[in-house]
């Protein structure tokens, strides 16, 4: 079935990279029965789109600001990165939350500008191991999805990656029965058709039993979107 891969590069690349990623993987992107989504750091997103030419693989940017435009030294709005051709944001990841203080209001107001300015937001949510270990996961998941979501949300113009904190770049993950449980919950809290995403230690070796779990339509994938072989094998999943 065709699910959607999004990759995260965080604040990781080099033109580099694209050249050691890109044109071996040129095949596997242009064959893939997968929606893609490439999110690399703001100077690569040019390059990157470049290297990306005559592929169905969609570009994507890391975070924007909540404005279109002013004295905001060293921000980069919305509206620029739909003019340089990007079609989605990542917004309120739990590295924005925990290390550069973003609240849940702050996420709604960057997924409301990431709408108007006519792209998708994927708007990441996920529980710290402690309600995870205290059996508030759900709640607090749920909590936060309500809290995230802005009111111009509708299955075409959001996506919602379900990363629990404690499993991002750990090489942990959840039960197949947690994360069926969570994406469960969140279908129904959502109560329409925005796809769910799940994030955390994705890898070649997991991918394919992931996006085959109920409720699963795609997977946000960090540190194996950043070697040729694991990502490979994500996409081929
Ligand atoms: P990871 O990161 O795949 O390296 O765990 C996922 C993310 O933070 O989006």
């Amino acid at each position: 079935m065709r699910k959607i891969i999004v990759a995260n590069w965080k604040m990781n690349a080099s033109l580099g990279l694209i050249d050691h990623l890109i044109p071996p993987l040129s095949t596997c992107l242009i064959s893939s029965r997968h929606q893609i989504y490439l999110c690399p750091p703001f100077p690569y997103l040019i390059p990157l789109k470049k290297a990306l030419i005559n592929m169905s693989v969609h570009l994507g940017a890391q975070n924007c600001h909540t404005s279109f435009g002013g004295a905001f030294t060293g921000e980069v709005s919305a509206l620029m990165l739909a003019d340089l051709g990007c079609e989605a944001v990542i917004v309120g990841h739990s590295e924005r939350r925990t290390l550069f203080g973003e609240t849940n209001t702050l996420i709604q107001e960057k997924t409301t500008a990431v709408h108007k300015a006519g792209m998708t937001a994927i708007i990441c949510i996920g529980e710290i191991l402690e309600a995870r270990n205290t059996g508030r996961a759900i709640e607090t998941v749920v909590a936060q999805l309500h809290a995230s979501l802005s009111g111009s949300a509708t299955p075409q113009n959001t996506m919602i990656a379900y990363e629990p904190v404690w499993a991002i770049g750990t090489g942990l993950t959840p039960t197949e029965e947690d994360i069926t449980a969570m994406h469960t919950a969140l279908r129904k809290a959502l109560g329409n058709d925005i796809p769910v995403l799940y994030g955390g230690s994705v890898t070649d070796k997991n991918a394919a039993t992931i996006l085959t779990l109920p409720h699963v339509n795609g997977v946000l994938v960090g540190g194996a979107s950043l070697k040729k072989e694991s990502f490979e094998g994500i996409v081929r999943s």
